[in-house]
């Protein structure tokens, strides 16, 4: 039985005061969530106030990114050490906007990914495909690439730490959430190309979450689907009693 993961992507939201504030709220509900692995993902200027709060809870915190990195020339860019002496467990990586606006391909997420295995932080590698490519038939094709690339060369025992998000971009922040039998759908086929690539064992491990405007009314079905285990959520995931039913469904 997999362990539904709830994360919320707190995107480029939230000042330190209001990222505490927001945590403090959650952690009211969710500090001895053991049903679920909860996980909050603020700003990096926030991580360090939001892992304050949560310290003595079961609640984690995570990144939107991570630098391939060790240490070194790079501007701007956010290290593996650095996220763990703020006691960081998840790293988002790949997510459709960082894709989309920053031009992050599926080497350099694969290269993310691998250092944050490396180094024992657990990825959250984001796949999804856009409109035109739903609507041209091809979602298997992009979202087989983005998994085959961004996973290349993952040993299989590592797929009880990695989570993959299937986020159509179509649905993400536009209120549109994919039905439950289309996110099904995909699901099923990810966990195909993962027992493809490196076993049953590993396809059966690894979790998958949904993102794309899930709230807390259309999370019950969402999380009822087989291969449904968790999700990613944004908007909702800045509201604590939104967040919570979205918790509270996956329980
Ligand atoms: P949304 O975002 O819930 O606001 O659609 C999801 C995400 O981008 O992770």
């Amino acid at each position: 039985m997999r362990k539904k993961i709830i994360a919320g992507n707190w995107k480029m939201n939230k000042t330190v005061e209001e990222a505490v504030e927001l945590a403090n709220a959650i952690k009211l509900d969710l500090a001895e969530c053991k049903e679920v692995d909860v996980v909050l993902c603020p700003p990096f200027t926030a991580i360090k106030a939001v892992s304050d709060v949560v310290s003595e809870t079961l609640i984690n915190v995570g990144s939107q990114n991570m630098s391939s990195e060790d240490e070194g020339a790079y501007t701007g860019e956010i290290s593996h050490t650095m996220l763990k002496e703020l006691f960081v467990r998840y790293v988002i990586l790949g997510h459709s906007e960082r894709r989309e606006y920053y031009k992050e391909t599926d080497f350099w997420i694969n290269k993310k990914v691998k250092k944050a295995l490396e180094k024992n932080l657990r990825p959250i590698v984001c796949v999804g495909e856009k409109l035109e490519d739903r609507e041209g038939g091809n979602t298997e094709a992009v979202v087989e690439v983005q998994v085959r690339e961004g996973l290349k060369d993952i040993p299989a025992a590592a797929y009880t730490e990695l989570v993959i998000a299937y986020e159509p971009v179509w649905a993400i922040g536009t209120g549109k959430t994919a039905t439950s039998a289309q996110a099904q759908e995909v699901h099923a086929f990810i966990r195909g190309i993962v027992k493809d690539m490196v076993g049953a064992e590993a396809a059966d491990a690894v979790r998958i979450q949904y993102g794309g405007s899930m709230k807390p009314d259309n999370a019950p079905e969402l999380l009822s689907q087989p291969d449904i285990d968790g999700g990613l959520i944004g908007g909702a995931a800045l509201d604590a009693a939104s967040f919570f039913g979205i918790v509270k469904a996956g329980m």
